[in-house]
């Protein structure tokens, strides 16, 4: 009968083990199989010793791989520096771009809106959004108690700050930083755009929050007609195709005459024949406005508008609820992104 020297054995089948890179494939090594082929063929008396130590040689060297393929696991896990920018660790980067945020529509929309308006040649500041009385008021020829007033129904600080109910705000501060390029020949031309605030009862239509973008041009021959020229383009610019539009007479006290400006709802936004959408308020600076500012009024002619962002945006997406823009409903946000 063959002998075997099982103790020879278990230290090769060791080392192989510490070599190996696949391990557990030593458990299917030609001496292994040898030694349990050997069992069937021996007396029955030493059988049951025989296999009792093939059985512990097997036990000894499946321990040894499973401490091997322990610490190759270890050594796979990168460990989390916190330091690290995201993007070293491979993991983690996968749940941050799952988590991507993007550009909120309003504020994509309102670059299209300031980006016509610049190629126009229009100068671009963002308003205020906190004001006071006479930016808000006074310089805009709101009489002091005037009712007028109360269609611009905002909040106010205790100190009396007001954040602004439209960006007509700023064309006092627009004026009077222009004054210098008229003396110089030139033309003021600027818009401005922001965050507006209204003590609104929030529905689909009306907001507590929203944007708006005013526009303000002065020179020595500007018109009516220059004014609707203007608009027209930047309307046309902004869907992309031509628009009907029509104006009627509206009152605020710092145009004079003041109109409301409304386009024609365009076939390809679901609109028909004959469905006004009033976009816009606006007219002739009124004379009180530029004399507020230091410009004369005999000299110098210019006009001014304002008005809404969302309902542009609502418009050219087929938006039905006002309230979507400030909800932070992701559900929303992401048909944008
Ligand atoms: N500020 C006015 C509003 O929000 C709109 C407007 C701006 C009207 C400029 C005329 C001129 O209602």
């Amino acid at each position: 009968m063959a002998t075997y020297d099982i103790d020879a054995v278990r230290e090769q089948l060791l080392e192989r083990v510490a070599r190996s890179e696949s391990p557990r494939e030593v458990l299917r090594a030609p001496e292994l199989k040898e030694l349990y082929g050997a069992i069937g063929s021996l007396d029955p008396a030493e059988r049951g010793v025989f296999g009792k130590s093939v059985n512990e040689l097997k036990l000894a060297i499946e321990a040894a791989i499973e401490a091997k393929e322990e610490s190759a696991a270890d050594a796979a896990v990168v460990p989390l520096d916190v330091t690290a920018p995201w993007d070293t660790t491979g993991g983690p980067i996968e749940l941050l771009r799952t988590s991507q945020g993007s550009q909120h529509p309003l504020t994509v929309e309102l670059e299209r809106v300031v980006d016509i308006f610049t190629r126009m040649g229009f100068q671009a500041i963002e308003s205020r959004q906190i004001d006071d009385d006479f930016h808000m008021f006074g310089s805009l020829n709101f009489p002091d108690d005037h009712p007028a007033r109360d269609g611009y129904d905002t909040f106010r600080t205790e100190e009396g700050f007001i954040p602004p109910a439209h960006t007509s705000t700023m064309q006092h501060r627009i004026l009077k930083d222009g004054r210098d390029k008229l003396e110089k020949g030139e033309s003021i031309a600027a818009i401005s755009y922001g965050r507006v605030f209204r003590n609104e009862d929030v529905d689909a239509t009306h907001e507590h929050t929203f944007y708006q973008v005013e526009g303000v041009f002065v020179s020595e021959t500007a018109t009516l007609g220059d004014m609707l020229g203007t608009l027209r383009s930047f309307f046309e610019a902004y869907y992309g195709q031509q628009l009907k539009i029509k104006t009627q007479p509206a009152y605020f006290p710092f145009v004079e005459p003041g109109l409301e400006f409304a386009i024609e709802k365009p076939a390809a936004l679901g609109g028909k024949p004959g469905e006004w959408l009033e976009m816009l308020g606006c007219g002739m600076i009124h004379p009180n406005v530029l004399e507020a500012a230091g410009i004369d009024a005999k000299k110098y002619r210019g006009f001014a508008w304002g008005g809404g962002v969302e309902r542009l945006v609502m418009l050219k997406y087929g938006i039905e609820d006002l309230r979507h823009f400030e909800s932070a409903k992701l559900k929303f946000l992401r048909k944008f992104a």
